[in-house]
């Protein structure tokens, strides 16, 4: 079988669906997910039980080597979640809506989130939201679309809070953010992301929310815990602060990709020869 037959078969586990996160967060089993950008990696976070893959915005930063999360551009973010889609097919697969993709007005909010479903083959889509953005979940979620709405910190805002910042340490701000969360769960919210939180407003928001949240940097006790693929795999040159690493592998890709360049120099890589046909 070709390499490529091989990743779009991807692996042959029980279908992880929204229900069976839902049914995880409600027997208070921890899900796990990771973001993701392309297929043959989600095929790998699929086989090793990773239960939702986010597709997200980061992928401006780390797959396209951009400034900033802002200048993803939608119709990239689109092709790398229906690659993800292909790679993990047993896996739930959140496309995030990028910056300027959901916020300039609602009808091409729901086209774009549309897109996400269609040509992204997403299972669920991401956006960064507060209370002003229920009516457009709402919108969203009567047109069939499951949304996550992403609550706490958030990266697309970050010309506003001039970087990326903690929130929710004031009371003032955490009952703000609490009151966003149950405004956009009201709304139909399918799921909630929450971002670099105190734990004990993130310990509320999953005490009163009747659907699964998501913690990033949010404390230990969301339904599920997502983080970026490139911090927890020591891909970055640097230091992840919102979880622990758990490999090492930028020096292992550098040893070995230095021992690819000795094998060239050295006329030494093996591999398949081909011979003259009738000759
Ligand atoms: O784009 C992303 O990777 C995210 C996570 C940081 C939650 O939104």
């Amino acid at each position: 079988m070709s390499t490529v037959g091989s990743i779009i078969e991807g692996a042959s586990r029980k279908p992880v669906t929204l229900a069976t996160l839902g049914a995880m967060a409600a027997r208070g089993e921890a899900f796990a997910c990771l973001t993701c950008y392309d297929a043959s990696t989600a095929r790998l976070l699929e086989q090793a039980g990773v239960h939702l893959l986010l597709v997200g915005d980061t992928a401006a930063e780390v797959v396209l080597g951009l400034p900033r999360t802002i200048d993803m551009p939608l119709d990239v973010l689109l092709a790398l979640t229906a690659a993800v889609k292909r790679g993990a097919p047993h896996t739930v697969v959140m496309g995030d809506m990028p910056f300027m993709s959901y916020q300039a007005s609602p009808d091409k909010a729901l086209e774009n989130a549309g897109r996400f479903l269609v040509e992204g083959k997403a299972d669920i889509v991401k956006l960064e939201a507060d209370a002003s953005y229920a009516p457009l979940v709402q919108r969203m979620t009567s047109a069939g679309i499951p949304v996550c709405a992403h609550v706490g910190s958030k990266p697309q805002h970050v010309a506003l809070t001039s970087g990326y910042k903690a929130q929710g340490r004031t009371r003032e701000q955490a009952e703000k953010i609490l009151a966003d969360a149950a405004a956009l769960e009201s709304a139909g919210a399918a799921m909630l992301l929450v971002e670099a939180v105190p734990t004990e407003v993130a310990d509320a928001m999953v005490e009163r929310a009747r659907v699964p949240v998501i913690g990033i940097g949010a404390g230990p006790n969301c339904h599920g815990q997502v983080v970026v693929l490139h911090d927890v795999m020591g891909l970055l040159d640097k230091t992840p602060g919102l979880a622990r690493p758990v490999a090492n592998l930028g020096p292992v890709i550098r040893e070995a990709a230095m021992q690819w360049v000795r094998s060239v120099a050295e006329r030494d890589f093996g591999g398949k020869t081909f011979t003259m046909r009738g000759g």
